[in-house]
């Protein structure tokens, strides 16, 4: 890739379709659909603004090793990777939702040491760390609201939007953790070696956000 090509790293799905619009509104459309092409590197109008597009949990480590300028990650993913050589100068707002204990209704009444069940084992750690509480904390990678109805876990630590898929399976939010919506990230080196491009990107994309709220 050219030197001065600025990368985008993206996910598919909910973070890609949210991301579009404001994109759009910073004069960047892809050529690709990510949805029906099997490219992994798209190319935009603008021919020096590629798109990669890669796993969620991904977008992250993409952007701290500069193998993409920036990215577009949920602060969850953020959390739970350290947000290591990232700058996180944009909120934008989308992909909005709440990282929540949920479990059984009558779980907060055990008093043994309890089982959690969660993708994000290193915010699960440090929540119940500074809350003092011992807890075994179990990795899975998905579908964590099976693992109370199974006995897998007393509860689990997940994102929440609507509540649908904890009611439609018996489980209620117990404890909220953290406020989430996707932030826009940056590399640190490309901060500094790319600044007036990075720079035009987030005012544009700010400004796009801006417009909605
Ligand atoms: P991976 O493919 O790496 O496992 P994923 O399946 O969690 O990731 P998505 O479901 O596309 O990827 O979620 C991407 C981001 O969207 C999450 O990191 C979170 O910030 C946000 N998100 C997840 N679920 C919801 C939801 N139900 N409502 C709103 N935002 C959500
Ligand atoms: C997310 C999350 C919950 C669900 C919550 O899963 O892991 O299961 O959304 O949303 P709700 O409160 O509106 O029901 P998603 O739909 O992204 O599936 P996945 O993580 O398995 O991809």
């Amino acid at each position: 890739m050219p030197e001065q090509t600025l990368t985008i790293a993206l996910s598919k799905g909910r973070i890609y379709r949210d991301t579009l619009p404001l994109l759009a509104e910073a004069g960047i459309e892809p050529k690709d659909d990510p949805e029906t092409s099997r490219k992994l590197i798209l190319d935009t109008n603008r021919d020096d603004v590629k798109l990669v597009v890669i796993r969620a949990t991904d977008v992250p480590t993409y952007v701290q090793y500069g193998a993409a300028d920036v990215g577009v990650s949920g602060k969850d993913v953020l959390m739970e990777h350290g947000g290591d050589g990232l700058y996180e100068p944009l909120d934008l707002n989308i992909a909005r939702c709440r990282l929540m204990v949920a479990g059984h209704p009558e779980v907060a009444a055990r008093g043994v040491r309890l089982r959690v069940a969660t993708k994000f084992v290193n915010i699960t750690r440090r929540y119940y760390a500074e809350q003092g509480k011992q807890v075994e904390i179990i990795k899975l990678y998905g579908s964590m609201e099976l693992a109370p109805l199974v006995g897998l876990a007393d509860c689990i630590v997940d994102l929440v939007d609507t509540g649908n898929t904890l009611k439609a399976n018996g489980l209620v939010p117990l404890e909220h953790i953290a406020d989430i919506s996707s932030r826009l990230v940056v590399n640190k080196a490309a901060m500094k070696m790319k600044s007036a491009r990075v720079k035009r990107l987030v005012k544009d994309l700010e400004a796009a956000v801006a417009r909605r709220a």
